[in-house]
């Protein structure tokens, strides 16, 4: 499974790109507001990392709009996914930016549904938004199964990105359900390396190294 960030933080993306645990990143308007910076000028500084996927999302509501951003964005850099909303007019866009070679990533997605919607029309990933299910007393990790069943059934080529993740359980379930990325805050990503055994097996290996002889 491939490890993104959720996020608009160049500090973060290249803290884990620099440790080598990452294979993209994610962003939304509101990631991008945080920073406090122009849209494009964040969305390039990620790709001169060198990040292969960065997803960058339209603000455009109509398929006109859509496209217009869609085909600017993907002229910016080669690694970037285009996001799309999951509305009518977002999956006709979809379909169109697909045709002509642009990856999009299918967002705001809540239903079974609504994945094979976002498959049927070739986008490249969908974003199934499991801790906002969650926080409606809905099981987002019940979604992301229902969709690695479909797309199993159909032999679907669009990859599944399981998004609004919370907490390191959600990753580990991600992982066993198959999903193929799974997309996540710093915290939680720093969290998939900790163990305490790790940390105090750590510490009693350097201290009985101290005894060993210096020859
Ligand atoms: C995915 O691409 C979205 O940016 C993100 O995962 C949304 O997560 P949130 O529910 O924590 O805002």
């Amino acid at each position: 499974m491939k490890l993104f960030l959720d996020t608009a933080s160049l500090t973060e993306i290249r803290t884990m790109w620099d440790g080598g645990i990452l294979d993209g990143v994610t962003t939304n308007p509101s990631l991008v507001a945080k920073e406090g910076r122009p849209f494009e000028t964040v969305i390039q500084d990620i790709c001169a990392l060198g990040v292969p996927s960065v997803s960058a999302e339209v603000v455009g509501t109509t398929v006109d709009e859509m496209l217009a951003e869609g085909r600017h964005l993907r002229g910016l850099h080669k690694s970037i996914y285009v996001k799309c909303p999951m509305t009518p007019a977002g999956l006709q866009a979809t379909k169109i930016l697909a045709s002509e070679g642009t990856r999009v990533n299918m967002t705001l997605v809540f239903s079974a549904n609504q994945a094979l919607l976002a498959a049927k029309v070739g986008a490249a990933y969908v974003s199934p938004f499991i801790g906002r299910l969650d926080d409606q007393s809905q099981n987002g990790l019940e979604l992301v199964a229902d969709i690695v069943q479909i797309y199993r059934n159909y032999k679907f080529k669009t990859e599944i990105l399981v998004a609004s993740v919370r907490h390191p359980v959600h990753v580990l379930e991600a992982a066993k359900l198959g999903a193929d990325i799974c997309t996540m805050p710093y915290a939680v990503m720093e969290k998939l390396c900790q163990h305490p055994l790790t940390d105090i097996g750590l510490a009693r290996f350097l201290k009985d190294w101290q005894k060993v002889p210096k020859g």
